[in-house]
């Protein structure tokens, strides 16, 4: 099977099982939707009346926060049923948002600078080419437009097990070809779903070749010295497992005059 038959079907099974990627956002959260969304003051003061896309990011938790912040949302995401929970969280709110369901790399149904933010929370590793989700991405955004995402980091994926001295083993290589194979060290990864390792070439350096300057980047922190031996914050004390990053994309003019500077004698 294809990798998106598959993760529709992994994530629809995750989805139904409530995993912790279906958190719906509570009525605390929804009081302060910003500052729940984004501790790090990534985003305008205000986003009433933008235009924002919530990629990848069915299950009801950011699409909700951004609505009930005033932004006119889109979600977009391959599974049916994350989506259904956006949608019937948004209508119990008595909220509005747009309902799309397509694969990130394929944005086709959207218009070319249709918003003014994209958000996307850890995905492209389920996709096996993230320029082109980058590419997608640049073309629905308005320039000047913000691009927030959160990715896994290569290491992290390429870490297979815990020796006998409970150190973590990178068991595979960082120039992956293909889809990852299944591992022991289950800690970040989905059950069923096909996921893919994106090198920092891919993720950061797709993401200047594609139209974006980067503002900021951060590594959430995922580590507790008191967690115990084989819990994922206990893992987190070893290797970053995301990296966050915060870009912008580049206006036309912007791009003109940087590429005329280089040719100044
Ligand atoms: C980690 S979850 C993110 C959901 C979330 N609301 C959160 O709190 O972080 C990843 C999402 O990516 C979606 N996804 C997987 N492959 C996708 C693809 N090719 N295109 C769009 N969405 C995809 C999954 O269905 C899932 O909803």
């Amino acid at each position: 099977m294809s990798h998106l038959p598959q993760n529709r079907a992994a994530w629809n099974r995750l989805a139904e099982n409530r995993s912790q990627f279906t958190k719906l956002a509570t009525d605390e959260e929804c009081r302060n939707p910003l500052q729940t969304l984004d501790s790090r003051g990534w985003l305008p003061a205000s986003v009433e009346g933008k235009s924002v896309l919530c990629l990848a990011s069915g299950g009801g938790w950011q699409s909700i926060l951004y609505a009930a912040a005033g932004a006119r949302v889109t979600v977009v995401d391959l599974s049916n049923k994350m989506l259904q929970l956006d949608e019937q969280e948004a209508r119990r709110r008595g909220l509005q948002v747009k309902i799309v369901e397509t694969s990130m790399d394929d944005l086709s149904i959207l218009h070319e600078a249709e918003f003014d933010i994209v958000h996307q929370p850890v995905s492209t590793c389920y996709v096996p080419d993230i320029e082109a989700v980058y590419r997608e991405i640049a073309r629905v955004l308005r320039p000047g437009g913000l691009y927030i995402s959160q990715h896994k980091t290569p290491t992290s994926l390429q870490i297979t097990h815990r020796d006998q001295q409970n150190r973590y083993v990178i068991g595979l290589e960082y120039y992956q070809q293909g889809a990852l194979p299944k591992v022991e060290d289950r800690a970040y990864r989905e059950d069923g779903a096909t996921e893919y390792l994106h090198r920092w070439d891919q993720l950061v350096g797709g993401l200047c070749r594609t139209g974006f300057v980067i503002e900021d980047l951060r590594e959430p922190l995922r580590a507790d010295p008191s967690a115990p031996v084989g819990h994922f914050r206990y893992r987190g004390r070893f290797v970053a497992p995301y990296v966050r990053i915060k870009a912008r994309r580049i206006s036309e003019d912007t791009g003109k005059q940087e590429s005329s500077s280089l040719w100044v004698p």
